[in-house]
Formats: C-alpha cells, structure tokens, sequence
C-alpha cells in the first residue's frame, strides 16, 4: 500500500499571525489516519509551524532549497538550516522555481543529490506546459525531467521520494487535467519507474497530482489508480477547503 499524501503549498502567502490561525484550526479538525498531511509555509514561518503542530500529525516541509552546505550564498537556506528547525521535507523543482527563478533538471538534479545526502524527504514536482501539451510532447518532456533530474539515484534512496505531477497549465488557473487525463499520465510516470528500476519500486513510489485541486473535484482524481494524493496551492489557504481535500480519499 502507498502512502496517500496531501501536502498544502503555501507559497509566499501567511504571516506569523496567519500561520497561527490557519494552523490552529487545521489542528481542530478530525484528520482520516491513513493519509499524510503535511503544509509548506515560508521559511520565516517554518520554526513556528513546526512548534504549531508539535503534537499534531500534519507535518512540515520547505518549498525549496540551496544546493550548498553552506557558504557566501545571499538569501538561500541549507538543509541543515532546515533539519535544525525540524523540517524533513523539501519540494523541490515546482513550476515557479523553474519559470521565475530559472531553475532547470540539472541545477534541480544538485539540490535533490543535497536534499538525499541530508536524508531528507524531497516531493520533487515536474509536468508540462500549455504549448507542450498542445504539440502532444508532454510525456517526451515529463520523461526528461524525470530522467534529468532523478533517475541518476540509486533504488534505495527512492525511499525518500515523493512525486508530484503538475501540468504548468493546470497551476493557479482554475483549470485541473481531468482524472482521465491525470491517471494516464501518473500511469506513464509509473511505467518509467519500472522501466529504468523495477516494478516493485514503481509501485512503491507515491506520485501526487497538483493544479487546481478544490474540494469539488479531489474525490475524482484521488480515485484514480495512480493518484495517491495531492500537492495543493490556493486551495491550502482555506482550512476547510483544505480539510475537505485531506478527507476526499
Ligand atoms: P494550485 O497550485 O492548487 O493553486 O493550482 C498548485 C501548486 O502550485 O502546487
């Protein structure tokens, strides 16, 4: 059985006041045992959510990471800067690290090789652009990323990591990929994994979608074969939106 995971990505939105009430009531909420809950605030409000939810089973990961130990790197946070305040988790590669900040598989493969050495958990998030989708080349590109960034590891240390599906034209835009769409591609993601390893790991790894999941369309996706949960942006900001996702499996 895989994990099922649903993970909030805050993104550069919820202050120390707003950590605290979001967090507050998603710590009131009865939470279904059998699947992970994790959020992803700022770095500035990484220690207080870990404090937050102490006694809590919603756990906490960063939405990124310095490749470097350490070192003249202005504005950039280690992995030990984040083990030190509890956090086991990175995202790593989402679509706006790589469209903003020029983030690509190989400065990505660095940071994953970084986020594995620290023994860390990294939920590594790849997908296709509107145009790439359009000219029937998003799994050509999805197998790139793939391959570019991750499948230099080692089998042992996929232990350690979760995958997250996120068609660019599905992020923020209101648009998600239908479950047709989603399980075709989750089941494409799966069938590399046991092309390049082997199908024991390709059934172990956990592979979550991400754009636009609302609590009117979780149920349908997470029903699919190959969807073990969710990476969710605007939809985390709202504590009962996001209980509501956590609870559609
Ligand atoms: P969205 O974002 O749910 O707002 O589309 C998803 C993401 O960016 O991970």
């Amino acid at each position: 059985m895989r994990d099922q995971i649903v993970a909030g990505n805050w993104k550069m939105n919820n202050d120390q006041n707003q950590t605290q009430t979001l967090l507050n009531v998603l710590k009131n909420h009865k939470k279904p045992e059998n699947v992970r809950v994790m959020v992803a605030p700022a770095f500035t409000q990484l220690s207080q959510s870990v404090t937050l939810l102490e006694e809590d089973m919603i756990s906490v990961a960063s939405q990124n990471v310095n490749a470097e130990a350490s070192g003249a790197y202005t504005g950039e946070v280690s992995v030990d800067m984040l083990k030190g305040v509890g956090v086991s988790t990175v995202i790593l590669g989402h679509s706006e690290r790589r469209s903003l900040y020029h983030e690509n598989n190989t400065s990505l493969a660095d940071k994953v090789n970084t986020t594995i050495e620290a023994g860390m958990e990294i939920i590594f998030c790849f997908g296709e652009q509107l145009e790439e989708r359009k000219s029937n080349r998003h799994f050509e590109v999805v197998k790139e990323q793939l391959s570019e960034a991750l499948f230099h590891l080692s089998a042992e240390v996929w232990s350690q990591i979760v995958l997250a599906y996120e068609p660019v034209w599905a992020i923020g835009t209101g648009e998600t990929a239908s479950p047709a769409q989603a399980q075709e591609m989750h089941a494409f993601i799966r069938n590399l994994i046991q092309d390049h390893y082997t199908a024991d790991l390709a059934q172990k790894v956990a592979i979550l979608y991400g754009g636009s999941v609302k609590p009117g369309n979780a149920q349908e996706i997470f029903s699919m074969e190959d969807v073990d949960g969710g990476l969710i942006g605007g939809a985390s900001l709202n504590a009962e939106d996001f209980m509501s996702i956590v609870n559609a499996f």
